[in-house]
């Protein structure tokens, strides 16, 4: 089995990927932790190509950069984790592409879909978890405040990241929607044991259903 856990920065997805990967470890079950970008030698030079790099980027060169790192991690690691028999959890995964590259940037979702396709070779979670977050900040802050030259930049900046964190907050829940057999939605404002005890009833459903 594997399951993949989504949600935008600061959700608070890691913790509760590591927190699955214990409970699951800790019922003898074998199960390894990945996260994307990275997994692999490769992936986390293309990591830090994607986080780092000062130059110009293109949003087609990120995502097909995203892409590379995946394809790489599913022949590589996933692919002949699943094989062996053991259950994945994956920190980020081929929904990222279509929530940030795709209804963030702009790109063109079903054209991304299929490069996942490319990418992953067909091999897709049975369970993403969504914790889904209100993004903060918005224009409130400096709402009613006269802006200098410089305040007006950042405060387009910080508006224009804003924007960009809304629209992928919108795509994962449009994408949880279109699946909803697929996604479990969870509020990530709640507490991280009721958020985890929320992800374990579901799982914990699902082993039983696949037993
Ligand atoms: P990172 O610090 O590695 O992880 P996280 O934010 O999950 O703790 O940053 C990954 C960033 O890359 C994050 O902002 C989401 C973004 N991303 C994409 O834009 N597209 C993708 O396909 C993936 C996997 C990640």
């Amino acid at each position: 089995m594997f399951i993949s856990f989504e949600g935008g920065d600061g959700s608070g997805k890691s913790t509760q990927a590591r927190r699955l990967k214990r409970r699951l470890a800790a019922q003898g079950r074998r199960v390894t932790l990945l996260a994307e970008p990275g997994g692999t030698p490769l992936g986390r030079r293309l990591r830090r190509i994607l986080k780092y790099f000062a130059g110009a980027m293109a949003p087609e060169t990120e995502a097909l950069l995203f892409l590379a790192s995946r394809a790489q991690l599913v022949r590589e690691s996933l692919g002949p984790t699943l094989a062996r028999g053991e259950l994945v959890v994956c920190d980020r995964y081929a929904d990222s592409t279509l929530a940030y590259q795709g209804y963030g940037r702009g790109l063109d979702v079903a054209e991304l879909r299929r490069l996942n396709d490319l990418a992953t070779g067909g091999v897709y979670p049975q369970l993403t978890v969504l914790l889904d977050l209100p993004v903060e900040g918005g224009s409130r802050r400096l709402a009613g405040r006269t802006l200098d030259r410089i305040e007006g930049g950042e405060a387009r900046e910080h508006r224009a990241e804003w924007a960009f964190h809304t629209r992928v907050r919108e795509g994962y829940l449009a994408l949880a929607r279109e699946e909803p057999q697929r996604w479990l939605l969870l509020d990530a404002s709640r507490s991280r044991q009721e958020v985890g005890a929320a992800v374990w009833d579901r799982v914990r459903e699902l082993l039983e259903e696949g037993r």
